[in-house]
């Protein structure tokens, strides 16, 4: 019965998308054929108006007369029913064709209800989790009236200086393209029927985490093999998920500014990969090209559509100068009927001129934003996002009774909780650690100590703060920073455990906010240094939006729990895992390194021809003479409450040939005292082929909970698309050889077996 009813069935969806296909092309046809040329190009022109949230350096001028004369299609940086729907009616109104415009904002972590910054979100290995956190965004964000959501970041990072590394998903492709996926199923979930899902934009197209140095916004290069094998799987895995829309990068690629590349917008992204959506520039990209030095502003503007870009944001290029390209033959009519086509795709699609109020219901912020319901899911998925870096002599978790120090400058600071991007997000409704430890353990005696500035340093100060004058960032004690240490001094030896939590602030990473020295501030290393004096046990709670250098701090402190920015409920959620209501299970997905001169350090190297294994130094090795090779943490490592042994790996055959499945299993034991969850994670290793590879490639992880005393076979189905590599001439494929199955709890602690697969 079944087998008869999918192809019928599979049948009838088929011809009903070309049905509705069909519908909409000939209702934009039909528009279209009313529109003048003035009126396409202002669908391409996507603008700011100011006031609310700004993340650019200019502003639009004239937004409302603009949208009366129909020179724009979409509209960001503006939130809340009343004013979205205020600029919707002038454009249904008061232009001559009632176009309706579309409404996007950075929703990046949150809307109101902020998460864990991204990078900690992709700590959790949850995909369901970071898919119900990019669900419960769509909610809130369509609750104050928006319909578009610059997000998922999908780029891959393996560097640290570079202030975004905050915004991804870390170092790895395969990870970093489940999470990429689940995020746009998150926002779009099964369509725009419901009126609380957004679509996406995933970016930035392509390659920004490269930026040479990790200096923002800085050149990129790179061969096409790196290109496709490490930094394009996330974009592709965004799209194939259906991402609606996808934003081009600031960097150039192979000489050639992203936004104006014809091989990037068109020939990978459209001929390649089938994209249907359409490509928005990032905040003035179009007109930066011309500091790229491809040409003055009408020049670029035309290279832009020429290479496939859609929508234009806040550069004005396509507005100012699109027409007179046209009249001099610098770009077709099919060029600008086509961008203005895939524009008016997304608003009919979203349900717009049916309705174009169809998002904005002013009865719902009240309900939707930051419900009991929002924050207790906002509470749980920070609780998985930490990641325990250190656990001595199981200091953690600790015990509700007694006295504790909670000292430092990110102790009590609401104004650093929720992380960056959190554009729309509130910190005054955030908890601080301060009061997440007295609302989870309310029998403790807490002694509270601010200990040292977040730093003390002006020039890092000045910068740091840049993005809002008015609520710092990085306050500066009337106290002395002898003072402040002396009080934590104080409060320490009073105390029978000492919770330290230093860090950055917030905004010390993402655009903008690279920093070429990545360890902890000079105050705050001060400050520990006093705390771990008293011979107190030190617990580090670290705020961070990217990987530290934290040598010194992980050979002293007796524990270390990497909080990242936990967003709105980022206090209980700590206090949640300090006081083992739940047992950390995040794993980073970025190394950390030893060592500023060690970037790029990422766990998928090479091998190189004079490999260095760890071992005794020997000369003519690659290597260093002052530093190991390795990270201080590799990716995928992250302590547990509990303690995960893991067995040999066991293969089902040693040999193997063409499509058959290898079944690898590993058994996984609890030895600890305390239940908890472990990622389990598969790595494949290709030690022979005729381009070199990288030691090993992350292929699939599972989750798993175990109890104390517990054990758990973990098993994974190797098939031979997880061989496949691209080769000299970016053909796709596998080759016959050994292979190494790697299953383990990070990266770098592996058990192995090897299996031959022929073809
Ligand atoms: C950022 C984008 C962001 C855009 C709009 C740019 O500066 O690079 O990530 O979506 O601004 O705010």
């Amino acid at each position: 019965m079944k087998k008869t009813l999918l192809p019928a069935l599979l049948l009838f969806a088929t011809m009903h998308a070309q049905a509705q296909d069909a519908k909409m092309n000939t209702f934009i046809t039909n528009l279209m054929s009313k529109m003048t040329v003035d009126e396409k190009i202002g669908q391409l022109n996507l603008v700011i108006p100011g006031g609310s949230a700004v993340t650019g350096s200019v502003v639009s001028k004239d937004v409302d007369d603009k949208i009366r004369k129909g020179q724009v299609g979409g509209l960001f940086g503006i939130t809340g029913p009343d004013k979205v729907r205020q600029a919707q009616k002038i454009a249904v109104d008061g232009s001559r064709l009632h176009i309706p415009l579309i409404f996007g904002l950075d929703v990046i972590h949150g809307h109101k209800t902020m998460f864990p910054i991204p990078l900690g979100l992709s700590c959790s290995w949850d995909t369901a989790l970071i898919k119900k956190s990019a669900s419960i965004a769509a909610s809130e964000a369509t609750a104050d009236g928006l319909n578009w959501a610059f997000s998922p970041m999908v780029d891959i990072a393996r560097d640290a200086r570079w202030g975004r590394i905050s915004e991804g998903s870390g170092e790895d492709p395969f990870l970093g393209s489940q999470i990429a996926k689940a995020m746009v199923q998150g926002y779009q979930g099964t369509g725009y029927k419901s009126a609380r899902n957004v679509m996406a934009c995933v970016k930035h197209f392509a390659l920004y985490g490269a930026a040479e140095a990790g200096r923002e916004y800085n050149t990129v290069d790179m061969s096409k093999i790196k290109m496709y094998e490490y930094y394009l799987p996330p974009y592709k895995a965004a799209i194939d998920a259906g991402a609606a829309s996808i934003m081009s990068s600031f960097n150039e690629i192979d000489g050639v500014p992203a936004t104006g590349n014809k091989w990037l917008l068109t020939d990978l992204l459209r001929t390649q990969w089938g994209f249907k959506g359409f490509v928005v520039s990032d905040y003035t990209s179009l007109s930066e090209m011309t500091n790229h030095g491809v040409g003055d502003y009408q020049a670029v503007s035309a290279l832009a559509l020429n290479a496939g870009l859609d929508m234009d944001m806040v550069a004005e290029g396509f507005l100012n100068t699109l027409k007179k390209s046209l009249t001099e033959g610098k770009v077709t009519q099919k060029q600008i009927d086509d961008a203005c086509r895939r524009i008016l795709e997304a608003k009919y699609k979203l349900g717009l001129f049916d309705d174009p109020y169809r998002f904005i219901d002013e009865s719902r912020p009240a309900k939707d934003i930051l419900s009991d319901e929002n924050r207790k899911a906002a509470r749980e998925i920070a609780a998985h996002s930490f990641v325990l870096l250190k656990n001595n002599a199981g200091i953690l978790p600790l015990k509700k009774s007694g006295t504790l120090a909670v000292v430092g400058p990110l102790a009590d600071s609401k104004r650093n909780m929720l992380g960056t991007w959190s554009v729309a997000g509130d910190y005054t409704k955030s908890v601080t650690l301060l009061e997440g430890i007295k609302n989870v353990a309310g029998d403790v005696n807490v002694i509270y100590a601010k200990g040292a500035n977040i730093t003390d340093d002006p020039f890092l100060i000045k910068r740091a703060n840049a993005l809002d004058a008015n609520a710092k960032e990085i306050t500066t004690d009337a106290k002395s920073p002898d003072a402040l240490i002396s009080d934590a001094v104080d409060a320490a030896s009073k105390a029978d455990v000492i919770i330290a939590a230093v860090g950055e602030s917030a905004d010390m990473t993402g655009e903008s906010s690279s920093r070429a020295d990545i360890s902890l501030p000079e105050s705050q290393e001060n400050l520990l240094k006093a705390l771990v004096k008293t011979g107190k046990p030190v617990v580090i709670v670290l705020f961070n939006g990217r990987p530290l250098v934290l040598n010194w701090e992980s050979a002293n402190a007796n524990a270390l729990l990497d909080v990242w920015f936990g967003g709105t409920e980022a206090g209980n959620a700590i206090a949640d895992v300090l006081f083992g209501n739940y047992s950390p299970s995040g794993k980073i997905t970025a190394s950390f390194p030893m060592s500023v001169g060690q970037i790029p350090v990422y766990y998928n190297h090479k091998n190189t021809g004079r490999p260095y294994n760890g071992e005794d130094f020997a000369k003519f090795k690659s290597d260093y003479l002052d530093i190991p090779n390795e990270p201080l943490y590799p990716f995928g490592f992250g302590l547990s409450y509990g303690n995960f042994t893991y067995g040999d790996v066991k293969v089902d055959k040693t040999t193997l040939k063409g499509n058959e499945t290898l079944t690898a299993t590993v058994t996984v034991t609890n030895t600890g005292k305390y239940g908890g969850e472990e990622t389990v994670q598969l790595y494949i290793s290709d030690p022979v082929a005729s381009v070199t590879r990288s030691v090993e490639d992350l292929k699939g992880f599972k989750k798993i909970t175990l109890q104390p005393g517990e054990s758990k076979d973990v098993t994974f189905a190797v098939t031979t698309d997880m061989l496949k590599f691209y080769s000299n001439n970016l053909k796709y494929d596998w080759e016959a050889g050994q292979f190494f199955v790697r299953i383990g709890g990070n990266s770098h602690d592996v058990k192995s077996a090897s299996v031959m697969w022929s073809k």
